[in-house]
Formats: structure tokens, sequence, C-alpha cells
């Protein structure tokens, strides 16, 4: 008998620890894990050494007809995540750079840019149930998930994550990392198409005071219930 792909749809803003977490529970249930802040930040980086007019829906519209993206898994995938391919060219390292934060905060606010990537993300749950994480997916991308987490915590709490990330450490102070983090946090929760919201069916967690073992811990048994 087929079955039918299993969806874990893990929302939240910037530093709440949805990667980790959600790296975790693909890997207990041996589904696949989707990163679709790294898709929006490829794209971005792309159309950014492209040259094209990243304000104009049109010109977006016909450069992600040019456009493949994919994910290939590392070797370990609970320490360094899946490599990110961009038109086959691998882009894991340039996406985690402090340009790929700001400009793909700028370029996910393209309604343009959310059809291309919507799209390509509903295609990925046709291969198997999967644990797909962002700021969307449990209210746009995949309204029927089978299970809706939205993970948040203070900003002060955030930034202070966001600034022992190594791609920060280097250059940003701990204040500059927060006064960016609610920039990106307003553009994600106040923009027109598919913005950063709670669905209503979702089971909130707030990270601040969990471990993220806790947290892991509190999304398996919240599973493993509907599972039943
Ligand atoms: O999660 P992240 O910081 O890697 O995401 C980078 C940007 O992409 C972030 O500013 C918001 C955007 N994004 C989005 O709009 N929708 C998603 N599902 C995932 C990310």
């Amino acid at each position: 008998m087929r079955t039918v792909p299993k969806i874990i749809a893990i929302d939240g803003p910037s530093g709440v620890g949805k990667s980790t977490v959600s790296r975790l529970i693909a890997k207990h249930y041996g589904y696949k894990y989707v990163d679709t802040g790294a898709m929006y930040r490829a794209f971005a980086i792309g159309a950014k050494n492209s040259g094209i007019d990243t304000q104009s829906d049109e010109a977006i519209e016909k450069f992600s007809k040019t456009v493949e993206i994919r994910f290939e898994d590392s070797k370990d995938l609970e320490l360094a995540g899946p490599k990110i391919f961009f038109n086959n060219e691998d882009f894991t390292s340039l996406i985690r750079t402090p340009l790929a934060t700001k400009l793909s905060s700028l370029v996910s606010t393209k309604k343009s840019t959310r059809d291309y990537l919507t799209h390509l993300q509903r295609n990925m749950a046709t291969q198997g149930s999967l644990v797909m994480e962002g700021r969307d997916i449990g209210t746009v991308v995949f309204p029927d998930a089978d299970i809706k987490i939205f993970l948040d915590a203070s900003e002060e709490v955030r930034a202070q994550r966001r600034s022992s990330d190594t791609e920060q450490r280097v250059s940003e102070e701990l204040g500059q990392v927060q006064k960016e983090l609610r920039e990106r946090d307003e553009r994600d929760k106040n923009r027109k198409h598919a913005p950063l919201e709670t669905a209503k069916d979702a089971v909130l967690i707030d990270t601040g005071k969990l471990s993220i073992k806790e947290v892991t811990e509190k999304i398996i048994e919240a599973f493993d219930e509907r599972l039943k």
C-alpha cells in the first residue's frame, strides 16, 4: 500500500532555533528536511549576480524560469545541514552571509519570488514525507500540513542567539544584530504576500527558556499523538 507523504510545518521568526530543531525532527522520523529560508537566500544571491531588477515582478518572473534550486544531503546532516545548489553551482557558503540575509529579506516580499518558490516547495512533497521550515509553511505552502508548529521567543533572546552564530560574530555587535533582526521581523510580518503569522491551528512553543532537546521532544510528542 502506498502511504501519503506526511508534512511537518515549522514556522517562526529569525533566530528562534527552527533549523536545528527541524533537522533533529527530520532525523528522528527519517523525513527529508527542507530549509525554505535557504531557498530564498539562494534565489536572492542568484538574482543579484544576474543583475536583474529585483523590484520588478516581471523581471523576477522571467528570471525564475532560468533557475534551478536543489538540495543535496551532506554527510553529516545534523551538523552541517544539506548543501544548496543554484543552477548546479554550490551556493551553500554564499547564502550564510550578512548580504544574503539582507537581500533575501527584501526579495521575499515580491509576489513573483514567492509564487516561484512556493511552487517548488509544494513539488518537494510529492517525493516523500518532509519537515519544512520557514515563515509561511503552515499558512500558505501547506495549509493542510499534518502538524503545524510555530516557534517564538523574545527579540532579545533571538538576537543573542543570532550574534553567536558564526555568520554574524565576526562583524556585528549584539545591538546591531538586534536592530537588523527587528527590521527583518517587521518586513516579514507586514509584507503584503504571505506575511509571517501564526496559523490558527498551530502548536505554539516559546523556545526562550527551553533547550533544543526540550523543544524537539515537545514537537515529537505532539506529532506522535497525531499519528495514533
Ligand atoms: O530563515 P532565513 O533567515 O534563512 O530566511 C531568509 C529570509 O527569507 C527571511 O528574511 C524571510 C524569508 N523567508 C520567507 O519569506 N519565507 C519563508 N518560508 C522562508 C524565508
